[in-house]
């Protein structure tokens, strides 16, 4: 399979990423947050290293200057709302080590905007807003690497031969094998269109469709719904399958099946329904059935080759 051609690669992880940077400066830039796009040491005039006695004495010198009353500029009113926010920064040992961090560590934006957050409105505005934010932020960049993922693979399965001739095949059905062979279809109808979105979904293993179900954020609020889902659906195994030893369903027998083999639901899926019947008419799940299945394959691939 060759790689996705330079024009597609870059769609699909530049674009993203720069939207990601984009959002990160305007959203949480790790050290602006603090004093936007100044540094706050540099707004008081001190060095990083200045003591909190200096920094006093810098902030009561500039605030007077500054203060609306004896200075009616708006630059100098906007300057002075500056300077009160550098010192309340720097003034606290927490907040001025935190800021120190972020200048020293630009590069851990995450870390830096959560302890900001923490430090600043932690006890102002609810924490539970804060955490609002971050689920929101981080969901985000989520769906943003899920959609792209999902786009390169999409990418990729066209280019494949498999796929250029099921779509042959499906064109032919539609025409009823009037259409030149060599030609793929430029215009397809709805219902064509909905056989090759499938199509595609068989072939592309290990990536899903973007969803918003799969975002933390999402994940999070249904949580509760999701812990409730999952007890009552255990409750219910073991009521029927240990106290009460009914057989197993057909669903159950087929989802522990899956499980005795370490395959997951959305390849599960693409089996044929053939083998998914054997697979499962052979009870996986018991130790014994599951030790005769491994030695049959291994006969099997020994034959083969
Ligand atoms: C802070 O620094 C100034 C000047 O370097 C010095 O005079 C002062 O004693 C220092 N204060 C403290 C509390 O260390
Ligand atoms: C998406 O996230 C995975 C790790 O979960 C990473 O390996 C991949 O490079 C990311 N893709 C993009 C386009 O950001």
């Amino acid at each position: 399979m060759d790689p996705p051609p330079a024009a597609i690669r870059w769609r699909t992880t530049a674009v993203p990423f720069l939207v990601a940077v984009l959002v990160l400066t305007t959203i949480s830039p790790s050290r602006a947050i603090y004093c936007d796009e100044d540094d706050c040491y540099d707004l008081l005039g001190v060095s990083q290293s200045a003591n909190a006695s200096e920094i006093k004495k810098a902030y009561y010198k500039l605030s007077l200057k500054h203060h609306p009353d004896k200075n009616p500029d708006p630059e100098s009113r906007k300057l002075f709302v500056k300077i009160a926010n550098a010192y309340e920064i720097l003034k606290d040992e927490a907040t001025r080590e935190q800021y120190d961090y972020a200048i020293a560590h630009p590069e851990e934006v995450f870390y830096n905007t959560a302890r900001y957050y923490k430090a600043y409105y932690g006890h102002k505005t609810d924490t539970r807003a804060v955490l609002v934010g971050l689920l929101l932020i981080l969901s985000g960049f989520q769906y943003l690497n899920q959609s792209s993922r999902y786009k390169q693979a999409v990418a990729m399965v066209k280019k494949t031969p498999a796929y250029k001739n099921k779509l042959r095949a499906l064109e032919l059905e539609r025409s009823g094998g009037i259409t030149n062979k060599k030609r793929i279809p430029k215009n397809m109808d709805k219902k064509m269109e909905e056989d090759l979105s499938k199509e595609l979904d068989l072939q592309i293993t290990g990536t899903e469709r973007p969803s918003v179900w799969k975002l933390v954020g999402v994940r999070f609020v249904l949580l509760p719904y999701t812990l409730g889902k999952l007890l009552l659906w255990s409750g219910c195994w073991f009521w029927r399958y240990r106290v009460k030893k009914y057989p197993y369903s057909w669903e159950d027998a087929s989802y522990l099946t899956q499980r005795s083999l370490g395959i997951p639901h959305d390849r599960w899926a693409t089996i044929d329904e053939a083998t998914k019947e054997d697979l499962v008419l052979r009870r996986l799940w018991e130790k014994s059935n599951m030790e005769r299945y491994v030695t049959e394959m291994r006969k099997e691939s020994k034959r083969r080759r």
